[in-house]
């Protein structure tokens, strides 16, 4: 099988090459990459104007399945991936039952070669059932392909345990993925601490809830050596605590996700679940923060947190809803608008922050576009104008903040393991 992507505009982030050429697949695999290629091929992808990407890689996915499969599963997660320029996903283990054993992660597993669309790969739930008590069944959820750990929607607030899980992570070679909020502190927050959520009744989640638990975490990961990735970082001293981190040589990276980088708590309508999420929507000053974060290199990711929840449940308002909003299918759109577009980043930064980088972190021999390597790829068109609407999700999910956004920058085909999962007419 023969497939050719035409008249494209490749982008490597290993060699950080742009060049326009064209990129030959045989059996899933990238089999030259050159100008002008005469071929018959058995498909043409026509790139004319669009970048071709290495594919998108999400380290933070929630596809709620086993357990909630009327919310997400893996099939329609996988679908939605595919849509937002996704060929590569990590599930959180916060399903029903919670990843926390070996039986679970083949379940994921196997229901995924099943779908057979995109690579989805099943994280690891750091304590049994996430009740923060006792460590999960690490070393054989390791041997069933687990590629981290993670307690995510929660934080191990036991420290000596959550050092004995990262000394483990050092062992079998894999990184944690710490979602930061101090359980003590966050009582009833739902939305930012701040004046307006206060006027209109709210009660807030400051700052310091993540940012004590990111200071925390930076010392265990310093203390045990352990590769942290902190989670959907949302805070200004989050990154200045990174870069601090960094600077001193501790093995710790981080992911920042569209609707925080693009969206204050000022931009919240009165009472629409929509826009609540954890951790909140922040400031200005926090926003501002994030974009540079991004920029300087300080934040290594861009990940989406795409968490589906019911309309029932977002309808409650924002006092009883649950936390959480969808995010595969508008989060190349909202990077390329609200980043690339204005200047913050370049193209290849957010190949960089969309795959190369998370690749790294997980340690996949992906996000790469070069002769010999899958061909997982994302045909981008940067300059493409549409507004977002959530009834052409894939997903079961259509909370989002985002419905009835402009936004530049398309996807217009998705190609996982050399097959064409997505094209846009
Ligand atoms: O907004 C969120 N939704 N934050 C989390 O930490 C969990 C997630 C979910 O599972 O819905
Ligand atoms: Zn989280
Ligand atoms: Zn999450």
């Amino acid at each position: 099988m023969l497939l050719l992507i035409q008249n494209g505009t490749v982008i490597n982030p290993a060699d950080q090459t742009e060049t326009a050429a064209d990129v030959l697949v045989e059996d899933g695999i990238i089999k030259k990459i050159a100008p002008k290629q005469k071929v018959k091929a058995d498909r043409v992808v026509d790139a004319t104007g669009c970048y071709v990407m290495p594919g998108f890689i999400d380290m933070h996915v929630h596809l709620r399945d086993p357990g909630q499969e009327h919310k997400e599963t893996v099939e329609t997660g996988a679908k939605a991936a595919a849509c937002g320029g996704f060929t590569t996903i990590v599930a959180m283990p916060n399903t029903k039952p919670v990843v926390d054993n070996a039986d679970v992660v083949h379940y994921v597993h196997n229901k995924a070669s099943d779908v057979r669309l995109i690579n989805i790969l099943q994280a690891g739930a750091v304590t049994k059932g996430q009740r923060g008590e006792e460590l999960s069944d690490i070393e054989a959820m390791v041997e069933a392909g687990i590629p981290a750990l993670s307690e995510d929607g929660k934080t191990v607030m036991n420290s000596q345990l959550y050092r004995e899980a990262m000394t483990l992570a050092v062992k079998y070679d894999i990184p944690v993925l710490a979602h930061c909020e101090d359980a003590n502190m966050v009582k009833n927050g739902v939305v930012n601490a701040d004046k307006t959520m206060k006027k209109m009744g709210f009660a807030g989640i400051s700052n310091a809830v993540e940012d004590v638990i990111v200071a925390r975490d930076i010392m265990l990961a310093k203390d045990t050596g352990a590769a942290l990735h902190l989670c959907h970082c949302s805070t200004k001293d989050s990154v200045r605590m990174i870069e601090l981190a960094k600077n001193e040589g501790i093995r710790v990276t981080a992911e920042v996700c569209p609707h925080h980088f693009s969206l204050t708590s000022a931009d919240i309508p009165a009472d629409d679940a929509n826009y609540k999420m954890n951790p909140p929507l922040r400031t200005k000053a926090d926003v501002e923060a994030l974009r540079k974060g991004l920029k300087d290199g300080i934040i290594d990711v861009i990940a989406t947190d795409h968490a589906p929840h019911t309309p029932i449940e977002k309808g409650l308002g924002i006092k009883k809803a649950p936390f959480g909003i969808v995010g595969l299918e508008t989060a190349a759109a909202i990077t390329m608008t609200e980043l690339v577009d204005k200047g913050y980043l370049t193209i290849m930064q957010m190949a960089e922050k969309m795959s190369y980088n998370p690749a790294k972190i997980l340690g996949l021999d992906k996000g790469v576009v070069e002769e010999g390597k899958a061909a997982d790829l994302v045909v981008f068109h940067p300059k493409k104008q549409y507004v977002i609407d959530p009834a052409e999700f894939k997903s079961k999910g259509r909370n989002t903040p985002f419905a009835g956004k402009k936004v530049k920058g398309m996807v217009m085909a998705t190609i996982a393991n050399g097959r064409v999962l997505y094209e846009r007419a």
